[in-house]
Parts: structure tokens; C-alpha cells; sequence
């Protein structure tokens, strides 16, 4: 699949609208892991090199169209200023948008899902975003499953290119769909039935099992010989001792696999068993592995395992869309783009 690139564009003096992965998890209002910040970084890097202004934007989490105050931006742009070595020179105006500016040539947009316009898609919040900037950049393959402003409308309206990390990403995940060696086996997870439960039933269709955890079982609709629903525990916290051993025999037996989502709360000690163990037995398997997601990067951060994984996608639901589909929203956008 060929994307417009950086390459492509000179921007010498071009003000540019880079939408990045910033939904980070957080933990006492500081960055708890930063993996899909650094992704950023080498395209943040190389525009700054060819004299770009650069107009950083992203969300985090789902505070749906309102300002949430534990939603605010503050706590990636001060990890940013520490990743580049910039000081954070305050919180400011322009236009219709607040912004933490780190230097002349670099800035960050507050949470964009503080306006209704972006989930919604609508002209006039992409009329304002693309207002800022002369290019855009797609650099948020994380969030490119979801028909918004930033990722869908932008592109239609200013000359637009794929971010090095986003490229890497379609790249990647295209060679693993493509003649999976089998058992091809997949483990869902997370927190997101709403976003995951669709790709279980047709990642059924290919895979030789899917094993599924999380908060997902609670919410199955219908059962199919090889799909494997984990039975939780009471509290539905972490799925049960039968499920672990379960799981661990059909994945010491694949030969290509994807684990997506952790299987429970395994940020609480009494809860991250189910994880830990379904995680270890990825990690001791002789399988092609590639796993996806905000929460089990951050989840094999924590076991130490995650330098045991073939690839590691920043994407959770998107790298589950793509696996399934072959192409994702905010690809077409880049596609169907206001490339001259
Ligand atoms: C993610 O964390 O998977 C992306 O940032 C998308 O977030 P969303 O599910 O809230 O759209």
C-alpha cells in the first residue's frame, strides 16, 4: 500500500498540523507510559530539521465533546518537554484553540475531544483545525479506526501525508495478515467491548481460536465452536484460574499470534494474574507474536516482557480494524487527500 509521505512535501517554513497518538494512560496526573508519545518523536524530529512549525494535536480518553479537567493535555505536553529537552513556556490562545506551547516552531493543541466537532465530524470544527496549518500529517494510526475531524475530515481539506511511525504500522501488520502461519490464533481483550466485540466474531472466520478476556464475555453475543469465552472471577476483575490454563494450552500450540487487550485490571495486584500468566505463556511461545494496544504495552511493560514481542502495534482497536479489513478510515482519508 503506497501513502502519500513526508518525503514527499517540502516544509520550509510550513506550518503543520501533525495528528499524533497522545491517549496515554496516566496515573496521578503524570504520563504512566510513554510509548506512543516517543513514536511520535522521529516525525516531530524531522520536521523541525526541514523548518517546519509544527502544531501538535491529539486526545485523551473520551470526555465527549465537554472540558474535563483530569483530560487536559498538560500531563503529555510536560512529558513531551521532557522527552525533547524543551521547556514548556506556558498555556495559551489562538484562535478558537488553547495550547501548551514548547518553543517558537512547536506547539500542542489541548484535548481535541473537548469539541463536539471532532467526534462528530463536522465541516465547521474541521474548517477551524485546518485553518492552523498548511499540511497535515497523519501520525495517530492508533486512532485512524475512528471517523473524526482530525483523522477523516483534515485531509480532505489540506495536503496531507502518513508520519513515519504510522507508515511503520501499515507496513508491519500488513505482512502478518498476509499467509499467517498456522494455528493462527488471536487473544482479545480490554475494556472496549463496544470497539472489539465485531472483530472477535470475524476474526473467527480466519483464525483457528480466539480466545477472549476482558470485559468482552460479559457482553457475547452468540457462541461459535472456536471462539473461547473466559469465565471471570466474581467481581469480573480477571478471568478465572480454568481460563489461564486454558488459554496457556492453545498458545503453546500456535504458530502465529495476536494478543490484544489485557484478560483483567491487571494494573491492581489482586487482579493481574489472568495477564500476567496469559502474557508469560505469549512470551515463551515459539509463534510469530505481535501485539496491540495502549493497556498491554503498558501491561508487558510491567511483567517485563514486552522485548519478547516480534512487533508491538501503539494501536488497539485500529491494529484489530486493520488486521480485519486491510485499511482503516483515516488510510482512505490519506487516500482520496487533497494531494495536488
Ligand atoms: C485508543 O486508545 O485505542 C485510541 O486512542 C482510540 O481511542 P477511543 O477508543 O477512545 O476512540
Amino acid at each position: 500500500m503506497k501513502l502519500p509521505g513526508l518525503k514527499d512535501f517540502d516544509f520550509k517554513e510550513k506550518r503543520v498540523l501533525v495528528r499524533c497518538d497522545l491517549d496515554v494512560p496516566l496515573k496521578e496526573g503524570e504520563v504512566a507510559e510513554n510509548s506512543r508519545i516517543k513514536e511520535c518523536l522521529p516525525t516531530v524530529e524531522y520536521l523541525l530539521e526541514k523548518k517546519a512549525f509544527i502544531i501538535l494535536a491529539g486526545h485523551l480518553g473520551r470526555p465527549q465533546g465537554k472540558e474535563v479537567e483530569e483530560l487536559k493535555m498538560l500531563p503529555v505536553a510536560r512529558e513531551i518537554s521532557r522527552l525533547m529537552k524543551r521547556s514548556l513556556a506556558g498555556y495559551k490562545k489562538m484562535k478558537f484553540f488553547s495550547f501548551y506551547d514548547l518553543g517558537e516552531d512547536l506547539l500542542l493543541l489541548e484535548n481535541l475531544r473537548f469539541f463536539k466537532g471532532e467526534e462528530e465530524n463536522s465541516p465547521e470544527f474541521t474548517e477551524k483545525l485546518s485553518s492552523l496549518a498548511e499540511i497535515y500529517i497523519n501520525e495517530a494510526f492508533a486512532v485512524s479506526h475512528r471517523k473524526h475531524a482530525s483523522v477523516v475530515g483534515v485531509p480532505l481539506v489540506l495536503p496531507s501525508a502518513s508520519g513515519f511511525h504510522f507508515e511503520k504500522e501499515v507496513t508491519s501488520l500488513s505482512k502478518t495478515i498476509e499467509n499467517p502461519k498456522k494455528p493462527l490464533v488471536f487473544i482479545i481483550g480490554g475494556a472496549k467491548p463496544e470497539t472489539k466485540l465485531s472483530y472477535v466474531y470475524e476474526f473467527a472466520q480466519k483464525a483457528d481460536w480466539v480466545l477472549v478476556g476482558g470485559l468482552l464475555p460479559l457482553q457475547k453475543e452468540k457462541d461459535k465452536e472456536n471462539i473461547i469465552w473466559a469465565s471471570l472471577n466474581k467481581n469480573g476483575t480477571d478471568i478465572d484460574e480454568s481460563s489461564i490454563e486454558e488459554f496457556k494450552k492453545i498458545i503453546s500450540e500456535a504458530k502465529t499470534l495476536v494478543f490484544n487487550g489485557p484478560m483483567g485490571k491487571y494494573e491492581e495486584p489482586g487482579s493481574e494474574k489472568g495477564t500476567r500468566e496469559v502474557a508469560q505463556a505469549v512470551a515463551d511461545s515459539l509463534a510469530l507474536k505481535i501485539v496491540g494496544g495502549g493497556d498491554t504495552i503498558a501491561s508487558l511493560t510491567k511483567f517485563k516482557l514486552l522485548n519478547k514481542m516480534d512487533y508491538v502495534s501503539t494501536a488497539g482497536g485500529a491494529c484489530l480494524e486493520f488486521l480485519a479489513k486491510g485499511t482503516l478510515p483515516g488510510i482512505e482519508a490519506l487516500k482520496r487527500g487533497k494531494n495536488d
